[in-house]
């Protein structure tokens, strides 16, 4: 199988069962989406595939044939940091940092899918883009948990960016 990895092709032959995470970090060595629960629940293993996120623990790797995956040290350009990573970095929006390239991840793919007039649970007017109140971050980041409880500031982090 082939995986687009932040920019780089990789051939693998792999065993079927083995999860997209497992692929990214012990076969490849890519390491910034990390392993908390392997059971879908937290969110630390969160990536981009083909533009849209996903729980990488809970996707075979053989299902992201010939997608490019992008990990949290693959946004950005230039060296310069993505504008969501730089607001967790302005808002000081971690502590231990094992959840923030989830949180990252999960937070370029919710805005993106907020733009694209995606509703969330908690949207009323389902007409046009919604806005991106507290409660619909926190609604549309819920898959992501944090340990150290740095919600505050991932919110403030993830408003930020969010602002034109
Ligand atoms: Fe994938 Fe927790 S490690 S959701
Ligand atoms: Fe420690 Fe989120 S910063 S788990």
């Amino acid at each position: 199988m082939t995986l687009h990895v932040d920019g780089r092709t990789h051939e693998l032959t792999l065993d079927n069962r083995v999860t997209l995470l497992d692929a990214l970090r012990e076969h490849l060595g890519v390491t910034a989406p990390k392993k908390g629960c392997d059971h879908g629940q937290c969110g630390s293993c969160t990536v981009l595939a083909d533009g849209r996120r996903v729980t990488s623990c809970l996707t075979f790797a053989v299902a992201a044939n010939g997608a490019h995956v992008t990990t949290a040290a693959g946004l950005g350009a230039d060296g310069d940091l993505h504008p969501v990573a730089q607001a967790f970095q302005d808002e000081d929006a971690f502590q231990c940092g094992y959840c923030t390239p989830g949180q990252i991840c999960s937070a370029v793919g919710m805005l993106d899918e907020a733009k694209s007039g995606a509703p969330s649970f908690v949207t009323e007017d389902l007409d046009g883009a919604p806005e991106l109140t507290a409660d619909e971050i926190r609604e549309r980041m819920s898959g992501n948990l944090c340990r150290c409880a740095a919600y505050p500031n991932i919110l403030a982090a993830i408003a930020k960016a969010a602002r034109p």
